[in-house]
């Protein structure tokens, strides 16, 4: 069995796809996990069955299209992993990660079953050649990819990211007390990145200003001063629906959160859908943004 768990962009989402820094956690809490198991004798699968009750897959691998993101992704550990013919196996990929809402559902999905593989074939792989071949596949996803999703769910740490760096691993002394919360409307990836990058002359100053904030976010949080770090976080909101990423569900739940007492909140991911972040500061106001917004309909994770 493989596992991955998801992602939370703290700092900097769509400035990193431009070479800006950006900071991400991963998010044990939510997981993938895909896992090998006999076939049915029953029922007479011609190769690898893949079976992904939250996607909505229950075939054989060479009933996906050569384009699949899971198929593609199995032919590149095939050569990876020097596998002629895959196994008379079904593959389960069981998913708590919702999907295209900016949680890094795609990459936890493809290093899931990279690890998948790799115990199954005995074939131990370097955290960065996992995410080097999550990264393939997340130019499936999202067209232009930064890498930041792949990398923080290979290592599994919070981290300071660049493209084309190594990775800043961002030593926290403590977990950050955050609360998740999913505006229910999906939005893919790789559409709002594309509409962003189609609007770049117009954003290239907001992209470069969410850059020093996520430099300035480091300090704050390596000083842990939370204050600092909520102030960061409100001022990339603003940047963040300068840029056209956030959307009026996203800007509703985000003022509920804050009225519920939250120091900062702000989408995280793509936008235009997807998840929310807010900060608390103790239990009673954990509690109370988090009924706040679940009354507002969000699901609440964490
Ligand atoms: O997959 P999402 O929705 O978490 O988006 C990743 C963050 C972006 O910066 C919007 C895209 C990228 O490739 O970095």
């Amino acid at each position: 069995m493989g596992s991955a768990c998801a992602k939370a962009i703290l700092f900097g989402e769509h400035a990193v796809v431009y070479g800006e820094p950006g900071i991400a956690i991963p998010v044990p809490q939510l997981t993938v996990t895909a896992t090998f198991s006999e076939q049915d004798y029953m029922k007479s699968f011609r190769s690898l069955h893949i079976n992904s009750p939250e996607v909505g897959l229950d075939t054989d691998i060479y009933d996906l299209k050569s384009t699949h993101p899971i198929r593609h992704l199995i032919e590149l550990l095939q050569i990876e992993l020097g596998i002629s013919e895959l196994p008379h196996k079904t593959l389960t990929i069981r998913s708590s990660i919702p999907l295209e809402s900016g949680l890094g559902s795609g990459a936890a999905t493809s290093i899931a079953i990279i690890r998948a593989f790799s115990g199954e074939y005995d074939h131990p792989l370097s955290v960065d050649r996992v995410s080097a071949l999550a990264y393939e596949i997340e130019k499936i996803y999202h067209g232009t990819p930064s890498g930041i999703d792949n990398q923080v769910i290979a290592h599994g740490i919070p981290i300071f990211f660049r493209k084309g760096s190594p990775v800043e691993p961002l030593n926290l002394t403590q977990s950050l007390p955050l609360i998740i919360a999913n505006s229910g409307i999906k939005s893919p990836t790789r559409e709002v990145v594309g509409d962003i990058r189609d609007h770049f002359d117009q954003h290239e100053q907001v992209i470069h200003e969410i850059g020093s904030l996520s430099l300035a976010a480091r300090d704050a949080l390596l000083r842990w001063d939370m204050e600092q770090v909520a102030t960061l976080m409100n001022e990339n909101q603003r940047l963040l629906r300068l840029l056209t990423a956030s959307n009026e569900r996203l800007n509703d739940l985000i003022d509920i959160a804050l009225k519920a007492g939250a120091p900062a909140a702000k989408l995280t991911g793509a936008g235009r859908g997807g998840n929310l972040i807010a900060l608390y500061r103790n239990e009673l106001e954990r509690m109370h943004i988090q009924k706040a917004l679940s009354e507002a309909g969000a699901q609440v994770y964490l």
